[in-house]
């Protein structure tokens, strides 16, 4: 697919790697969707990417819920006169131990509450599928010839300590990325994952300095990556045909 052909929606593109993906593509000539819960973060985006050759959409949306991500996907096919691209990338986190060990009685303290169990699978995994299952809707029944879906994964879908919740969807994300290109490839829709490592977005920003220069430490090269860095991923995606059913991991080599 030529970038300048994409018509795209970019789910939590009002920041982070979001943003970098919705304005690396409008660079190109691309027409995209900046989709996001917070209004604020789509107004910056929109803000940042004036004058860039493509164009750029606000769309207030929730990919948690299903009305939500219905009118989305119908409002994106409006507003770009068709729909051929998808970023699942939208993402939260509460990490928190399965269960905490108070290590003076040796009992458990705490646990991972239901609660953030829920949210994150909600947003991370629930999200990605209902976002999927309408794309595909439209872009199926519109008879759209070629399309692509770019599920953003992560190096902690190998199973991260204190990550319960975002490990398992992260991993449930890479295996429906293989079973949604196999089931998907028939109506000329590819599906490809990205795993990127530490990336320096408002995500890393919240972290003390010695728990990120300890985790830095960890990666063979050393430092975090760039969103751009991981667009060039989304990029060969979108670019390459005959790439489905596989994730890149951009991680800096890093093993968890
Ligand atoms: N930053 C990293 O180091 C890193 C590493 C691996 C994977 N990831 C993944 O990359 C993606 C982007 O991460 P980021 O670091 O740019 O995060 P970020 O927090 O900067 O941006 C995430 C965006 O998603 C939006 N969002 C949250 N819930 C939403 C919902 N229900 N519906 C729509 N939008 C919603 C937020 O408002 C925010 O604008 C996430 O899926 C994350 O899990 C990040």
């Amino acid at each position: 697919m030529k970038l300048d052909e994409v018509k795209a929606i970019v789910t939590g593109a009002g920041s982070g790697m979001g943003r970098a993906f919705a304005l690396g593509l409008a660079s190109a000539g691309a027409q995209v969707v900046v989709a996001d819960v917070s209004m604020d973060g789509i107004r910056e985006t929109l803000d940042e990417g004036a004058g860039l050759p493509g164009k750029l959409f606000p769309c207030e949306a929730d990919v948690s819920s299903e009305e939500s991500v219905r009118a989305m996907i119908e409002r994106a096919a409006a507003d770009m006169g068709g729909l051929n691209a998808l970023v699942n990338n939208a993402g939260i986190f509460r990490d928190g131990l399965l269960v905490k060990v108070d290590k003076q009685t040796g009992k458990v303290s705490g646990a991972m509450s239901l609660e953030n169990w829920n949210k994150v699978l909600a947003v991370d995994l629930t999200g990605p599928f209902l976002c999927t299952r309408e794309f595909a809707r439209q872009v199926i029944d519109s008879g759209t010839k070629s399309s692509v879906v770019i599920n953003i994964s992560s190096v902690s879908r190998a199973g991260n300590r204190g990550q319960s919740n975002y490990s398992a969807a992260k991993a449930g994300l890479v295996a429906d990325t293989k079973l949604w290109a196999e089931e998907l490839a028939r109506y000329g829709i590819r599906v490809g994952a990205v795993a990127p490592g530490f990336i320096q977005t408002p995500i890393l920003d919240g972290m003390r300095p010695d728990m990120l220069e300890a985790m830095v430490s960890q990666v063979p090269l050393r430092r975090t990556g760039t969103p751009h860095e991981i667009f060039q991923g989304v990029k060969f995606i979108l670019e390459c045909d005959y790439f489905t059913g596989r994730c890149l991991d951009i991680d800096g080599g890093l093993h968890v």
